[in-house]
């Protein structure tokens, strides 16, 4: 019995945060059992390291470490026993944040990530990739309207520029199992792209 691991991912302002909570209520009511979580973050300690990385200047390897720590712990603690009693797991973020961030858009090399994930995973993997793609111009301007910026909120429009051609890559490496959301789209289209996606994976 194995429940399903899925993963919302994107650029910073690509508005996926908001629709994780609401498709999980409309997944529960068709009788699923959903649990929401997020990276980094998602137990006590990698919580800590969520705070660490998104506040604290550090190198690039040393950010990849501890973003790669923070997922073990949630890989062990939360994530894959979530799955083993068959239920699904609705995850903000995964390892696809960090060959997008660190690897594409700090520079961080890909082999090294690649290594990190192999032992980090130790097999697993998410069976859907929800990615909210979105013009990084249309995702900085919705970020001005939101909260102060963190660490990587503040990084220019290159950055994320950067970031998105990750997110292709990581695409076009795994047609499967990412579905890409047109995140420039009005709420409640894109609420319809999610429960499309969502039901065909079933
Ligand atoms: P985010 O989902 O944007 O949280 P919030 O909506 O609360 O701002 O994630 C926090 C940041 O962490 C985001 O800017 C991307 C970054 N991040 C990485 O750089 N690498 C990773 O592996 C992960 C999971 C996140």
């Amino acid at each position: 019995m194995t429940g399903r691991f899925v993963t919302f991912e994107g650029i910073d302002g690509a508005g996926k945060s908001s629709h994780i909570e609401p498709i999980a209520a409309w997944l529960r009511g068709q009788g699923e059992r959903v649990v929401c979580t997020r990276e980094p973050g998602g137990t006590e300690l990698a919580e800590k390291l969520r705070a660490l990385v998104l506040g604290e200047a550090m190198g690039g390897i040393t950010e990849t470490l501890l973003v790669f720590a923070a997922r073990r712990d949630h890989v062990e603690r939360v994530i894959a026993p979530t799955l083993a009693r068959g239920e699904t797991v609705l995850c903000d973020r995964f390892s696809d944040a960090t060959f997008a961030y660190q690897g594409y858009g700090r520079g961080q090399s890909l082999e090294m990530l690649a290594a990190l994930e192999k032992w980090v995973h130790d097999g697993l993997q998410p069976d859907l990739t929800l990615w909210f793609d979105i013009d990084p111009q249309i995702a900085a301007e919705r970020r001005a309207q939101a909260r102060p910026a963190d660490r990587f909120e503040a990084e220019d429009r290159a950055f994320f520029e950067r970031v998105r051609a990750g997110y292709l890559a990581r695409m076009a490496a795994a047609p499967r199992r990412f579905h890409r959301i047109d995140a420039a789209q009005d709420r409640d289209d894109v609420r319809r792209q999610l429960e499309v996606a969502l039901t065909h994976d079933r």
